[in-house]
């Protein structure tokens, strides 16, 4: 069941000043007369070629594996996303309240159910409807017993189901430069749908996952929208995917396992990393205000 405070942020993907008009169980339907399916409780804001399941390659992804990527089993994926809910709580301490927040390609859930201390509002949006089925089912455990700030839809980054101005924090954590690598233009509109759904001072979180080399393009990426850099950071990981590597034709060994699983032996080389510069990074951080 669509919640109340989920219509208020809603708009019709691609004419952000087409409101809702109604929904019930089954679907959603704006003022421009487009409708949207509900699953499950999940709202489907997917139109052309996302919407077919089959076309989706995220969808068959998460339809292959039960955690692509695996971020639960390798530590520098741990230590990401908890970088990524610190930053969040920073905003939260100096904005004063609780954020409407959106988690933009937000995956299996992993930094979403981090997020809930600080958050009114928290929307997780993927483009696979696998994943946020996954996403909603983890974040409901995590916030049992208490006031829940979750909702899921599926959408695309690139026609966002939002009003202007409707969230005070985006993440979009390895989302903007993998999506579409070799397309700028479409990265470009990514970053401008970001910015349209923030409120003014709204900050958007972005991390990626690229070589050093392309640092200031990414930099260069997210100001193709008018944001203000509030900060730029490395999260010093080079080490550990070079470990990985390494490791590559051992990786089913329990020991191997249990080495790249381990968060403190994945800090010490981040602690390592620091000492040789950004070049030993494989994950640049930025936080810009809109
Ligand atoms: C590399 S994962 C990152 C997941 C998570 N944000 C994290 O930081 O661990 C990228 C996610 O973006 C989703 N995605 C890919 N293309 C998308 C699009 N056009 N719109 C929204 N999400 C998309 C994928 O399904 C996948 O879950």
């Amino acid at each position: 069941m669509l919640e109340s405070r989920l219509t208020t942020l809603l708009a019709s993907p691609d004419e952000s000043n087409s409101l809702l008009k109604s929904f019930d169980n089954e679907s959603i339907n704006f003022e421009n007369a487009k409708t949207f399916p509900i699953i499950q409780g999940i709202p489907i804001f997917l139109e052309g070629n996302d919407r077919n399941a089959s076309t989706n390659f995220y969808e068959q992804f998460y339809q292959s594996q039960a955690e692509p990527w695996a971020y639960s089993e390798r530590a520098a994926e741990v230590l990401r996303h908890e970088y990524v809910a610190e930053q969040v709580a920073q905003i939260y301490k100096e904005k004063g309240k609780k954020l409407i927040i959106l988690d933009l390609g937000c995956s299996l859930g992993h930094i979403t159910e981090k997020l809930h201390p600080y958050s009114e509002v928290l929307v997780g949006l993927d483009i696979a409807y696998t994943a946020i089925a996954t996403a909603k089912k983890r974040c409901e455990e995590v916030i049992r017993g208490k006031e829940n700030p979750y909702f899921f839809v599926v959408g695309s980054c690139l026609n966002l189901p939002f009003r202007e101005g409707a969230f005070d924090v985006v993440v979009a954590s390895d989302g903007i430069w993998g999506w579409f690598e070799n397309d700028a233009e479409m990265s470009k509109k990514a970053v401008s749908e970001i910015y349209k759904v923030l409120k003014n001072n709204g900050i958007v979180v972005h991390t990626d996952y690229l070589h050093p080399n392309n640092f200031p393009k990414f930099v260069e990426l997210t100001l193709s929208s008018p944001f203000q850099l509030i900060k730029e950071e490395f999260l010093y990981d080079r080490l550990w995917y070079r470990t990985e590597s390494l490791f590559k034709a051992l990786k089913s060994q329990s020991w191997v396992k249990n080495l790249l699983s381990n968060v403190g032996f994945a800090k010490g080389l981040k602690q390592i990393a620091k000492l040789l510069g950004a070049k030993y990074s494989k994950h640049i951080s930025i936080i810009a205000k809109k």
